[in-house]
C-alpha cells in the first residue's frame, strides 16, 4: 500500500510493525530487542510504542519517568535508551490508568506521537503494535506505511489463530509479512536441563509454512528474559553474548536481509556468529 511518509518519517526508511493477534505473547519484549539487536548489527533504529492502552517500553527500556524534549512547541525529540531512539505514550502521561481512550482517539493519539517525534535519519523504526486485530489495530496498520510486519506467537493454539488473523490482517492491507517469531517456544529447567514444551510444539512452522512466510526464530520460556526486560536492560543490552540475545540478532539480520532485498540499503554490516 502507498501511504505518504509525514515529513519526520521521511528520513526513516523501513517500519516494521510487531504485531500479534493475542495479548500477552511476547511482541513488546520481541519488539525492543529485536530494535537493539538492528542496532548491534550497525543500523540506526528506533522504537515507537504503539500500545496506547498498555505501554511498556519505557519500562523495558529502563527509561520510565523520562520525558521527550519539545523542540518548537510541537516537535518531540525522541528518548535515548540503549543506543536507540524511542517514543511512547508512557513517557508522556502519568496516569495509565486514565488512558480509556475511545477507538478514534486511541488511533489519533497513536498518529500524533509518531508524527510529531522528529525521528531523523533511521534505517529502521520498529513498532510495537497493541494486541489484536480489531478495528484500532487495522486503522493504524493503514495511517503508517510499513515496510512489512513480524508476527509473534506462542506455540499454543489460540495464539496461533490469533497470529492467523494478525497475518490475514497485514495481507488485507498490502504490508508484506516479513516471519514469523515463536516465543515461548519450549523452557529448559534450569537445574536438570530437561525441556519441555509447555505451549506446544511446532505451531509457528505449520503457520509459517501455510502462508509461505519464514519461521524468523524461536525464544525459549526462560525467566532470564522476563527479568532482564523487567529490569530496563533487555536480553540484547544485558548478555548480548547470551544465547537470546544470539536469536534476537538473527532474527534482525533475517528482517534487514528481507529488506535490503526489496530495495533500499540499512546501514553497515557486522557479521553475527552461530555461536
Ligand atoms: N521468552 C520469554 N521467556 C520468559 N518470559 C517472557 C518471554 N517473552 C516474554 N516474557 C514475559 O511475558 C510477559 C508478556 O510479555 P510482553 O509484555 O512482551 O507481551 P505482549 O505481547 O507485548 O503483551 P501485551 O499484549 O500486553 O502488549 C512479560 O512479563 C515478559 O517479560
Ligand atoms: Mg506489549
Amino acid at each position: 500500500m502507498n501511504i505518504p511518509k509525514s515529513p519526520n518519517l521521511s528520513q526513516v526508511k523501513h517500519i516494521i510493525a510487531v504485531a500479534s493477534g493475542k495479548g500477552g505473547v511476547g511482541k513488546s519484549t520481541t519488539a525492543v530487542n529485536l530494535a537493539l539487536a538492528l542496532g548491534k548489527l550497525g543500523s540506526r533504529a528506533g522504537l515507537f510504542d504503539a500500545d496506547i492502552y498498555g505501554p511498556s517500553l519505557p519500562l523495558m527500556l529502563g527509561a520510565a519517568g523520562s520525558r521527550p524534549r519539545v523542540v518548537n512547541g510541537k516537535q518531540m525529540e525522541p528518548i535515548s535508551a540503549h543506543g536507540i531512539r524511542c517514543n511512547s505514550v508512557g513517557f508522556l502521561v502519568d496516569d495509565i490508568q486514565a488512558m480509556a481512550w475511545r477507538g478514534p482517539m486511541a488511533v489519533g493519539a497513536f498518529n500524533q506521537i509518531l508524527n510529531d517525534t522528529s525521528w531523523g535519519e533511521l534505517d529502521f523504526l520498529v513498532i510495537d503494535m497493541p494486541p489484536g486485530t480489531g478495528d484500532i489495530q487495522l486503522s493504524l496498520a493503514q495511517a503508517v506505511p510499513v515496510s512489512g510486519a513480524v508476527i509473534v506467537t506462542t506455540p499454543q493454539d489460540v495464539a496461533l489463530l490469533d497470529a492467523r488473523r494478525g497475518i490475514e490482517m497485514f495481507r488485507k492491507v498490502q504490508v508484506p509479512i516479513l516471519g514469523v517469531v515463536e516465543n515461548m517456544s519450549l523452557h529448559v529447567c534450569s537445574n536438570c536441563g530437561h525441556i519441555e514444551h509447555i505451549f506446544g510444539e511446532g505451531g509457528a512452522r505449520r503457520i509459517a509454512n501455510t502462508y509461505g512466510v519464514e519461521l524468523l526464530g524461536a525464544l525459549p520460556l526462560d525467566s532470564r528474559i522476563r527479568e532482564q526486560c523487567d529490569a530496563g536492560t533487555p536480553a540484547v543490552a544485558a548478555d548480548p553474548q547470551g544465547q537470546a540475545a544470539g536469536i534476537y540478532l538473527r532474527i534482525a539480520e533475517r528482517v534487514r536481509e528481507q529488506l535490503a532485498d526489496a530495495g533500499e540499503s540499512v546501514g553497515p554490516s557486522i557479521e553475527v556468529s552461530d555461536d
